[in-house]
């Protein structure tokens, strides 16, 4: 279910906005056709973010005319500039277009050779983390389980087989048996539309609610534990997630349900302390009046559509990275996680 793949300088990715309803897969032969990708959500989720703006300056390398070594070089900290302006809250968007700027070449040729296998190497490491993550994470699911996920954290997400989703799916090719509440995700509808079609897909059990229920459910006793991915990790263990995850945390700590963040390296902001310096983006108020293009709000209301919110560490059961589960305090496993 990998959502970005290469072949001939060409990346194709399966536009997300269409699903469920359509498979459509775009292509994308430029850096700013990938940025262009990342700003609409035809691609969205951190760790994938990511791996397309690294394709992004791969591909513009791949297509550009320019002999000149110099030349290249600053027209790719340019299309690097206007990636790294697309979204502000993953952090794995500006570990990626780190990585890509630091890789060196003496001639074009070669430059366009490296920056296409640094990409590679992107895609291919977060697969192998999001494996690591699925293995370790499936410890946490008791056989029978109920786990509660929010947005998507899966294989669409990622390079392939999801964070939060990776360790559901782990749990359940491990046979234990386990059933998924899926978060809806108001407004974008990553639950109802990504994560509950990546579910159907693997036959893995599930059921939708709206976001909203998830209290309620948990009062029923109908929740063992619950799972999600991170935009951002800060250096202290603070994690920023879609807008509801906050919410979700509170209510685990009022029932005594475990919460579990499951996120790569690449996640990780040692740069930042606290999670309030986490920039949270602010989209477009039609997500939260249209549906499917058909006006549902009040004309003219206003609106507050923040895409993402902070959980403080304090309500973080355990973080589990490629490295394993991780228990509090976080700020020295962290540190050395990131470092790897
Ligand atoms: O706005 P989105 O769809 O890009 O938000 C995605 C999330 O919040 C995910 O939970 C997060 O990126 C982790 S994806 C493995």
């Amino acid at each position: 279910m990998k959502p970005i793949l290469y072949a001939d300088k060409e990346v194709r990715l399966i536009d997300q906005t269409r699903l469920p309803l359509e498979e459509v897969w775009v292509s994308i032969k430029s850096g700013a056709e990938a940025a262009e990708a990342i700003k609409s959500m035809k691609i969205r989720g951190a760790p994938a973010i990511g791996i397309t703006a690294a394709y992004g300056l791969a591909l513009h390398a791949l297509h550009s005319p320019l002999t000149d070594l110099a030349a290249l070089k600053a027209e790719l900290a340019e299309v690097s500039r206007e990636l790294a302006a697309t979204r502000p809250t993953a952090v794995n968007l500006f570990w990626a277009l780190k990585r890509m700027e630091e890789v060196q070449a003496q001639t074009v040729p070669e430059l366009r050779e490296r920056l296409l296998a640094e990409a590679q190497a992107i895609a291919a490491e977060d697969e192998a983390m999001c494996r690591a993550m699925g293995r370790h994470g499936a410890e946490l699911v008791p056989a029978g389980a109920r786990v509660l996920t929010h947005c998507n954290a899966g294989a669409l997400a990622t390079g392939d087989y999801g964070t939060a989703l990776g360790v559901i799916r782990a749990a359940h090719e491990q046979g234990k048996n386990i059933h998924v509440w899926v978060d809806e995700t108001r407004p974008f509808l990553q639950g109802s539309r990504l994560t509950a079609w990546e579910l159907a897909h693997e036959g893995i059990p599930a059921t939708l609610l709206c976001d909203n229920a998830a209290g309620h459910l948990m009062q029923q006793g109908q929740v063992d534990l619950v799972v999600v991915g991170s935009d951002r990790i800060t250096a202290r263990g603070d994690v920023a997630n879609k807008i509801g995850t906050y919410t979700l945390a509170v209510l685990c700590r009022e029932h005594g349900i475990p919460f579990y963040v499951a996120a790569p390296r690449s996640t990780i902001d040692l740069a930042i302390e606290s999670g309030r310096d986490i920039p949270i983006e602010q989209r477009d108020s039609r997500e939260v009046t249209h549906v499917h293009g058909n006006e549902v709000a009040t004309r003219g209301v206003k609106v507050f559509n923040p895409a993402f919110d902070v959980t403080p560490a304090e309500l973080v059961t355990a973080i589990i990275t490629e490295q394993g589960i991780h228990r509090p305090p976080f700020g020295p496993v962290l540190a050395q996680v990131a470092k790897r």
